[in-house]
């Protein structure tokens, strides 16, 4: 059995076409389901949904063989026993550093302000602002991240973007890249080597499929 991890929402959708193009369909949907396990029309294939940041342990420990999850929250977990052979090009956008219409950025920087960051990607921010040489206090949120400069708890916050509505109607604008971010397919290293025959087709649907 090649048990597969994926998030609802976004990453569920994403996947669906490439789980398709390697034969795998689900009668089930996790927006009109409670059901956590999910049977295929492959007998030897289930799906599991688990939180987006969670998918990475399960694939870490061996609960689940094969899992998709977003740079953003591989950057986090640290990638620890997960072989990560694809950049599956979907649920694509970017991590940024925010701050409020009216807060001057390149000042702060420029002063060396110590500011305060909002965010939880708080590795990642961590890592951004030590390679700066900026020293920050980091503030862990678990979500709705751009209510943190609006209400006084941060100066700035580190989320990700997509079209950038939601820093738009925040009256929030990005003032720095951090890195571009997409899903990944991650593999369970043990299994990858005990399952090859079994993963490596899989492996290979979804590269042809994600190109
Ligand atoms: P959960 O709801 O399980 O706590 P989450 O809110 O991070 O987690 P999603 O919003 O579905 O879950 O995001 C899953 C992944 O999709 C993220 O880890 C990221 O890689 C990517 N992502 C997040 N927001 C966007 C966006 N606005 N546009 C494109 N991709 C995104
Ligand atoms: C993500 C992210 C931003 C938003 C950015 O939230 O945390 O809030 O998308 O996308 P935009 O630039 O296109 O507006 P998401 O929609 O996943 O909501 P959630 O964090 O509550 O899951």
């Amino acid at each position: 059995m090649i048990t597969i991890a994926l998030s609802k929402g976004r990453i569920f959708d994403e996947t669906l076409p490439l789980l398709r193009a390697a034969g795998i369909l689900t009668p089930d949907h996790p927006g009109n389901s409670r059901k956590l396990i999910l049977a295929t029309s492959r007998r030897d294939v289930r799906l599991i949904i688990v939180r987006a940041a969670d998918v990475p342990t399960y694939v870490q420990y061996g609960a689940a063989d094969l899992g998709v999850a977003g740079k953003d929250v591989l950057d986090e977990h640290g990638g620890q026993g997960l072989y990560q052979p694809l950049d599956l090009g979907i649920a694509c956008c970017r991590m940024m550093v925010a701050v409020s219409k009216d807060f001057d950025y390149g000042r702060a920087t420029r002063q060396r302000a110590r500011l305060r960051v909002a965010t939880k990607y708080v590795q990642t921010a961590r890592e951004h602002f030590a390679a700066k040489g900026m020293h920050v206090d980091l503030i862990k949120l678990y979500g709705s991240m751009e209510l943190a400069p609006l209400t006084g708890l941060a100066d700035a916050i580190v989320d990700l973007v997509s079209t950038g509505n939601t820093l738009k109607a925040n009256n929030l604008k990005a003032v720095e890249e951090i890195t571009p971010i997409s899903a990944r397919l991650v593999i369970n290293q043990a299994a990858l080597k005990l399952k090859r025959t079994e993963i490596q087709p899989l492996l290979d649907a979804f590269a042809g499929a994600a190109a």
